[in-house]
């Protein structure tokens, strides 16, 4: 494993970079700030995620790339949430909702790392009232890979009180190489029946809807950009898809995705009961990319594990709730093979 200093932080704070190999040749490299996948680049030299070459550019963003999200991935309707009888209150910062764990979340933080063999921890803390949420949490993401190539992210995290949780990792793919452009040429299929309807701030209503004869259905694999434009209320609400689709049978064994494009394939496994699938939709090249490549609408996707965004209001949706002592476990694994 390489370790590399990245600079520092506007605050002044020590920023690292660590790259690790996987058996068949992967690099990843991953920064203590955000536990920021940084880069992902293949055998044949192809770096196929989205990411910023200096820390100004990190701090800049607002974009989420490749960053580790919490302490609640996603929406929280309202900005407020009754937890045991109390009402929280959480900033807005997405419209009148509440976004991936507010305006200093986890993606902003800088994680303290340890190696264990080839394998990156990366951890961190969270204050009580920290964002608005209740409860101290210690929070640890484990980055590796496998002997099949696939970079596996293991997160943990345990609270002193009860509080609500939901660790994503945000990494934007674009499987022809990062500053290849449109990911609407990509092929996807999505092992799910159904998704989470949103309303117009893209939070969701509670209902959840089959795929069947919508520009949801990714059943049988075909093209991002297939249906993107189809005049689909759900569709027009997220500027393309932003959605929360429902996996039928999350497993570290079984993929629930496979994405493929320009000879390609990124196969994703989760334990998680969803994930968002965000087309990049709100990308705009403002910030420069690695090697100054410019990220504009929809030039990468995301596939974020997640519990249901907003799933402290649906009493039909998996629980955010962690409880106090509890240990909070999800696992995710991105492969990536050429052909
Ligand atoms: C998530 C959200 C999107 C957007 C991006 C970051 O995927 O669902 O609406 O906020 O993060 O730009």
């Amino acid at each position: 494993m390489k370790k590399q200093s990245f600079v520092t932080t506007k605050n002044g704070q020590e920023v690292e970079r660590y790259t690790i190999q996987s058996p068949g040749g992967l690099l990843a490299s991953i920064l203590t700030y955000g536990a920021t996948l940084q880069s992902l680049v293949l055998p044949s030299g192809r770096d196929v995620v989205l990411g910023h070459d200096t820390m100004a550019d990190y701090e800049r963003q607002d974009k989420y790339l490749g960053a580790v999200v919490g302490r609640v991935a996603n929406r929280i309707g309202g900005g407020r949430f009754t937890l045991n009888g109390r009402e929280y209150v959480l900033c807005q910062n997405n419209g009148p909702n509440h976004l991936h764990g507010g305006l200093a979340g986890f993606d902003k933080k800088v994680w303290q790392a340890k190696t264990e063999g080839e394998m990156l921890v990366l951890s961190c803390q969270s204050a009580d009232g920290e964002e608005g949420y209740p409860g101290k949490m210690e929070v640890t993401v484990r980055y590796w890979f496998s002997e099949d190539d696939t970079l596996w992210m293991d997160y943990t995290a345990k609270s002193d009180a009860d509080t609500l949780v939901n660790l994503t990792n945000h990494t934007y793919f674009n499987l022809e190489g990062h500053s290849s452009g449109s990911i609407l040429g990509h092929t996807l299929w999505l092992d799910s029946d159904a998704f989470t309807e949103n309303d117009e701030f893209s939070c969701p209503t509670g209902r959840i809807l089959p795929v069947e004869g919508t520009a949801m259905d990714f059943r049988r694999p075909k093209p991002l950009g297939q249906d993107i434009d189809r005049k689909e209320e759900q569709i027009h609400r997220g500027n393309g898809y932003d959605h929360n689709f429902v996996l039928k049978n999350p497993s570290l064994t079984a993929p629930f995705a496979k994405a493929q494009a320009g000879g390609v394939t990124l196969t994703v496994y989760t334990t998680q009961p969803g994930v968002q699938l965000y087309t990049g939709n709100f990308l705009d090249g403002a910030v420069p990319g690695k090697g100054g490549a410019c990220y504009e609408k929809r030039c990468g996707f995301c596939l974020e594990t997640q519990g249901f965004p907003d799933a402290i209001h649906h009493a039909n949706f998996p629980s955010p709730v962690l409880k106090a002592g509890e240990t909070y476990h999800q696992r995710t694994g991105y492969c990536l093979t050429e052909e």
